[in-house]
C-alpha cells in the first residue's frame, strides 16, 4: 500500500540503515499483537538489509493505575526523537474512559502534530466480507482523516455544570492551514496510487455551512493544482451508505477527524473487521505512529487468540513510511498469501493461534 510522503532519517544513508523504533505495547492484547509484529517487521529487515532497533515503553492503563500519570513527559521527550513509533492498544476497563485515550493517544497525535489518519480500506484475498456479492475487486480505498482538529481539538466547556440548566459546548475547530495541509497530503497520495486518481470529500456541507464551507473552498482551491486527479463530493451520511452499497465507487477520502474516525469503523467492518484493520496517524515531516486500530480487546488477554494481522499491517505501513517501502509492500504481500489459511479473521476462530499467524506471515515474508 502507498502511505504518501515517506522520511528517511540520517541513519538510512549508513550501511547497515537502522531505524530508531518506539514501541508501546500498551494494554490488554496490545502486547500479543505487538510481539508478532515486531517478529514479521524483523524478518523483512533482514531481507531488506536493514535493522529495527526497538525501544519499549510501558505506557499505557497499568502504568496510569499505578503511578496516576498516563503520559510522563520524559516519555514524551523520547519519543520525539525516535524515528517512528509503533503502538499496540491503549484501554484498561479499570480506569475511567477518556482519561488514556486523552492522556496518552491524543497527546502524542497533537504534541507530535500527526496531522494525518491514515486508514486503508482493503479486503484481502479469501476474506469474509458483510456485503452481499462484494470482493476484493470493490473494497480497496483508503481514507484520510484530519488527526488533529475538528472535534477533538477539546475546545469547549460547560455552564452550571450539573443543574437543570446545564450547557455544555464542544467546538469544532478547522484552521485553514490544518485543512489545507490535509487535503494536500490527500490529493499528493491520490495520484501517487495511480488507481482510479479520484479523491472525495466527505462533508456535512448543508448543515456545517461553516467549517465544512471552508473544507470545500479548500478542496476546490488545491483541486485547480490537481488537473490529474479526479474529485467528487459526498455528505457523510450518504458517504456511509456509499461503502457499503457501492464500495467500488471510492479510491480515496478525505475527510475531517470526527468524521473520519466513524466512516473508518465502517470501513473495518467491510474489510473483514478489526483483526485486519490498520491505521498511521502521520506527520510526513516528523515522528508519525502506527497501530492496529482495533483497541486492547480485554477479554481475549493472555489467551493467544487475538488476530495479530492488523498489528503487521500497521507495521508494514510504518516500514514504508520510515523509507523501506520495498519492504513495506512485501509485509503486505506476505499478509495476502496468510489471508486466504485463516477460517475467519475474529478473535479465537482463526484456525490458528496468535504467534502461529506471525510465523505464518515470516514464512510467507521468505
Ligand atoms: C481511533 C479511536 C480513537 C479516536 C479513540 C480511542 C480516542 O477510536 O483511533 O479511531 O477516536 O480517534
Ligand atoms: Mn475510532
Amino acid at each position: 500500500m502507498t502511505t504518501g510522503t515517506t522520511k528517511r532519517p540520517a541513519a538510512a544513508r549508513t550501511a547497515t540503515r537502522t531505524y530508531q523504533v518506539a514501541v508501546i505495547p500498551g494494554d490488554g492484547t496490545g502486547p500479543e499483537v505487538i510481539r508478532e509484529g515486531r517478529k514479521v517487521l524483523d524478518a523483512a529487515a533482514g531481507r531488506g538489509g536493514f535493522r529495527v532497533d526497538w525501544r519499549a515503553y510501558d505506557i499505557g492503563g497499568a502504568r496510569y493505575l499505578k503511578t496516576g500519570e498516563a503520559l510522563p513527559s520524559a516519555v514524551l521527550k523520547e519519543l520525539r526523537e525516535a524515528d517512528a513509533i509503533y503502538l499496540g492498544a491503549i484501554g484498561h476497563p479499570d480506569v475511567k474512559p477518556g482519561i488514556l485515550e486523552q492522556g496518552i493517544l491524543l497527546r502524542i497525535r497533537f504534541e507530535l502534530d500527526q496531522y494525518i489518519n491514515l486508514r486503508p480500506v482493503k479486503l484481502y484475498p479469501g476474506v469474509w466480507t458483510p456485503l452481499k456479492d462484494k470482493g476484493p475487486e470493490h473494497i480497496d480505498f483508503i481514507v484520510v482523516r484530519e488527526n488533529t482538529e475538528g472535534l477533538y481539538a477539546g475546545v469547549g466547556g460547560f455552564l452550571r455544570k450539573g443543574t437543570p440548566e446545564e450547557v455544555a459546548l464542544q467546538t469544532s475547530v478547522n484552521t485553514r492551514r490544518g485543512v489545507e495541509r490535509c487535503i494536500r497530503f490527500a490529493f499528493d497520495l491520490t495520484r501517487k496510487r495511480g488507481k482510479s486518481k479520484k479523491l472525495t470529500l466527505c462533508g456535512k456541507t448543508n448543515v456545517l455551512t461553516y467549517a465544512h464551507d471552508l473544507w470545500q473552498r479548500a478542496f476546490n482551491e488545491v483541486a485547480a493544482e490537481y488537473p490529474d486527479v479526479r474529485t467528487d463530493y459526498t455528505h457523510v451520511d450518504a458517504c456511509c451508505m456509499w461503502m457499503v452499497k457501492n464500495p467500488e465507487w471510492f479510491d480515496a477520502i478525505v475527510t475531517d477527524n470526527m468524521f473520519g474516525d466513524i466512516i473508518t469503523d465502517l470501513g473495518a467492518m467491510i474489510q473483514g473487521g478489526m483483526g485486519i484493520a490498520a491505521g498511521g496517524n502521520l506527520n510526513p515531516g516528523g515522528v508519525s505512529m502506527f497501530e492496529p486500530i482495533g483497541g486492547s480487546a480485554p477479554k481475549y488477554t493472555g489467551k493467544g487468540v487475538i488476530n495479530p494481522l492488523a498489528a503487521i499491517c500497521a507495521g508494514g505501513m510504518m516500514l514504508e513510511q520510515l523509507g523501506e517501502p520495498q519492504a513495506g509492500r512485501a509485509v503486505e504481500q506476505a499478509v495476502m498469501q496468510v489471508t486466504p489459511r485463516l477460517k475467519s479473521l475474529a478473535a479465537g476462530k482463526m484456525g490458528f493461534s496468535t504467534s502461529e499467524v506471525g510465523d505464518l506471515v515470516v514464512e510467507a515474508l521468505r
